[in-house]
């Protein structure tokens, strides 16, 4: 298969360091790369170096037939790019938020239905073994009813992206479309939709929201999710919850060895082992990746979707135009409290 890659960043890097894993098993070959920065291009050109490149995505788009693209632009940039692949006939990985606004979830969707491709989003926390064992406890009921639960994703201030577009609403959406996101994604993939949710938010000097933490009910379990960009960069990226059934605590702490754990009532304590499907350290510098275990797995979920023709069912288009509409509202709410109180 073919593949190219837009976007050759942090989360490009990824991506690419994921396929070229991939490359030796699944006869997956990258022909293309495409970033405006020419130290980002070289660099991903050195680990292919039959690849073509370009300056620009819309030329890559224009100039090749690929069987996939992936898409790892700032965040603004996804939607066009997105449908003038699947216009030229390319399945897209895009990553996410898959885009920023009801609009362009509108387009998107109608893209995808006119062209009959396959559209993957990169809601990664869907592939990560630590959320999918969260998953499967409550699927099953193993240990009972999920009763509550409290999560946190929190990162350093994010200064490492291409002219700065994080710090920029109009750009990345905030911390709540950028990083909460993961959260209320993961929530609706195992809970549904909440039943009401009610926000608490601060804002950086500049204005745009910088933490959210949300409290949501989803019928009878409530749960707390907080998504911040602290104002050091230095805080050190970690992500966490608690997930209390009634016949078990189940906390994860992505900083903390062995990450998972699991409470019993009799005082025992459990720490499953959670294998991967791939297990290499990124060298993206400044990202919040050290792992590339859950993006292997997503991206080879995605290759197998086309290769075998099946249905996207991990993270299609609907399930990331859905997060993005609720994290629309929730990023809403946070604004109209931060408006609210801040004298
Ligand atoms: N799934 C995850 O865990 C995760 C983690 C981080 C970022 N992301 C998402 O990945 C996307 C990219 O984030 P990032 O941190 O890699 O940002 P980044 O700024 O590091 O990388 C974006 C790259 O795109 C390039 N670029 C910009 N415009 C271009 C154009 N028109 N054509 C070609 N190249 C262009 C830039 O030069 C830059 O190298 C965002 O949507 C972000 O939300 C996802």
């Amino acid at each position: 298969m073919k593949i190219g890659v837009i976007g050759c960043g942090g989360m490009g890097t990824t991506h690419y360091l994921s396929l070229r894993a991939l490359s030796e098993q699944e006869g997956v070959e990258v022909t293309c790369l495409s970033d405006c920065r020419k130290e980002f291009l070289d660099k991903a050109a050195a680990y292919f170096p039959n690849a073509r490149t370009y300056e620009y995505g819309m030329d890559l788009i224009k100039n090749e037939d690929l069987d996939i693209v992936h898409i790892c632009l700032p965040s603004y940039l996804h939607a066009g790019h997105a449908v003038a692949a699947l216009e030229k006939g390319m399945n897209v990985f895009v990553e996410k938020p898959v885009c920023l606004t009801e609009e362009d979830c509108q387009t998107l969707l109608e893209a995808e239905k006119r062209t009959g491709k396959k559209v993957m989003v990169g809601q990664v926390v869907r592939s990560f073994e630590e959320y999918k064992f969260l998953k499967e406890a409550y699927d099953t009921k193993k240990y009972g009813r999920l009763k509550s639960m409290v999560m946190q994703r929190i990162s350093g201030d994010v200064r490492w992206g291409f002219e700065d577009w994080f710090h920029d609403e109009k750009r990345s959406g905030s911390v709540v479309l950028d990083l909460h996101v993961h959260d209320l994604d993961f929530l609706r993939y195992m809970l549904g939709e909440p039943d009401s949710f009610d926000v608490k938010a601060t804002a950086f000097p500049s204005g745009m929201i910088n933490q959210i933490i949300t409290s949501y009910e989803f019928g009878d379990t409530f749960v707390t999710a907080e998504g911040i960009w602290d104002v050091s960069p230095s805080v050190k990226f970690h992500a966490d919850f608690r997930a209390c059934f009634e016949e078990a605590t189940i906390d994860f702490n992505s900083a903390r060895t062995p990450s998972l754990i699991i409470y019993r009532p009799d005082g025992a304590i459990e720490t499953p082992e959670l294998k991967g499907e791939y297990e290499a350290e990124s060298d993206v510098a400044g990202i919040n990746i050290s792992n590339l275990g859950p993006y292997y797995t997503e991206i080879k979920y995605f290759l197998e979707c086309v290769r075998d023709d099946k249905p996207v069912e991990i993270a299609p288009l609907i399930e990331g135009v859905r997060s993005v509409e609720l994290a629309i509202k929730e990023l809403e709410t946070a604004k109209a409290y931060v408006a609210k109180h801040t004298h």
